[in-house]
């Protein structure tokens, strides 16, 4: 019985529906982001505890049913079949799936290979990064990802470069993120490879990509971008941005099942990028022989397609403004408040669902850490502290899908109440 007819006919999972297979398709429709209607019969696709309002989707994406129907079927079908399935028939499902996510980014089929997180696809993409010569420079700012800082600074050792670590401004614009990176550029006319994150997982501030990787690439600097939450979290064109080696996720705004994530390299530069600790030789034009996972989780890949269909039913532009809708609904409803500080700028090109904040002066973790705990045990909205930045730090909010306008407004009220 190959995949897909155990799927249609699995006696265990009857009556279950399939994934991606919705009634309607929304995806040519434009959808107003207050369209409450709508957004409802979406919501009634997650199955989320009604324990506590969960506005913390930053850490991992819950899966909608249709996706997590799939990925039971799938798990049960992997585990039946087993070593014969993974040795005998896996590859084919494999090409196909990296097929459609190729197709999906505009990129080769060549120029990508899954992970198990955007982790992995990074630090292959930061530690096998090849063209460094001993004296060479490469720059990160305060605000990337702590272990993509890490890994950046490990190639002091590795590779014998001066790393530079850059302050983001604050409060950032548009204008002064590109001058901040500008400002790098020229004062480190050694730099060689600069790593950037599109969406700040503390924050939420969208870099402004496009522009600065021009600029880098102008002066000869490659950039790698850290994608792990801007695919699926608001709708650009992959191409359009410019960079040749990129780190995702799958399992945050995609909605993949855990442990999914993927590397991209641009086809004409896989061999700046050394193939995985012996792996394979030099001359390898392999991407996948730019990181070594091990075993995979199966069924997670197997869910891919599914967690495509069901984001495409509905539309990404619609996603976008629906999760930009309900920031802005709750982030309006406190930013006039002088006790309330908002850590993300309000320009549209600069945000999308995650959007920190603090009470004006609470700059300590700890006092964060008690904000977080009473947003939580008084007014039932799990939030989390996020990562300092230069001002210190403060409170993420990520809403989802599956939160409601009544979601952002209860936040709402629960900061003005608690901001005073
Ligand atoms: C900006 C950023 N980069 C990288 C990562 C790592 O993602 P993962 O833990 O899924 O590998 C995260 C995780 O939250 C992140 O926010």
């Amino acid at each position: 019985m190959d995949r897909r007819q155990f799927l249609t006919s699995s006696a265990l999972f009857a009556g279950l529906s399939m994934a991606g297979i919705p009634a309607m398709s929304f995806a040519n429709t434009p959808r107003a982001a207050d369209d409450e209607d709508f957004w409802r019969i979406i919501q009634g696709e997650y199955d989320v505890t009604g324990d506590i309002v969960n506005m913390e989707a930053g850490y991992w994406g819950i899966m909608s049913i249709p996706v997590t129907q799939a990925y039971i079927q799938h798990t049960h079908f992997v585990n039946q079949n087993s070593s014969y399935y993974a040795r005998r028939l896996y590859r084919d499902d494999y090409n196909k799936i990296i097929a459609r996510v190729a197709k999906k980014l505009g990129v080769g089929e060549d120029e990508i290979e899954l992970t198990r997180n955007a982790t992995e696809a990074l630090q292959c993409l930061i530690n096998g990064y090849n063209k460094l010569k001993e004296g060479d420079t490469v720059i990160y700012a305060d605000l990337d990802y702590g272990s993509m800082q890490s890994e950046m600074r490990y190639l002091k050792d590795y590779r014998k470069v001066n790393v530079v670590a850059i302050a983001m401004p604050e409060p950032a614009s548009y204008e002064n993120v590109i001058a901040a990176y500008k400002k790098a550029l020229d004062d480190h006319p050694k730099c060689k490879m600069m790593l950037m994150t599109h969406i700040s997982n503390r924050t939420g501030l969208i870099t402004p990509v496009k522009e600065i990787a021009a600029m880098a690439k102008a002066r000869g600097v490659d950039v790698i971008l850290d994608a792990a939450h801007s695919w699926g979290q608001y709708d650009f064109d992959f191409q359009d941005l410019g960079v040749d080696f990129v780190g995702f996720n799958l399992h945050k705004w995609i909605g993949v099942p855990l442990g999914v994530g993927m590397m991209y390299i641009r086809k004409n530069r896989i061999h700046d990028i050394d193939p995985f600790r012996g792996q394979a030789g030099a001359s390898s034009d392999d991407v996948r022989m730019r990181v070594h996972t091990g075993t995979m989780n199966f069924a997670a890949v197997l869910s891919i397609p599914d967690a495509l269909d069901f984001r495409e039913n509905i539309g990404q532009k619609n996603i976008t403004g629906r999760l930009r809708y309900l920031r802005n609904q709750w982030v309006n409803q406190v930013i006039d408040n002088k006790n309330v500080e908002i850590l993300t700028p309000q320009d549209e090109r600069m945000y999308a669902a995650i959007t920190s904040f603090r009470i004006k002066g609470k700059t300590s973790r700890e006092e964060n850490m008690d904000l977080m705990k009473t947003l939580t045990d008084k007014y039932g909205i799990f939030t989390t502290t996020m990562g300092s930045i230069n001002s210190g730090s403060g409170i993420r909010v990520s809403p989802a899908l599956y939160n409601s306008k009544e979601d952002a407004n209860k936040l709402a009220a629960a900061i003005n109440d608690i901001a005073g």
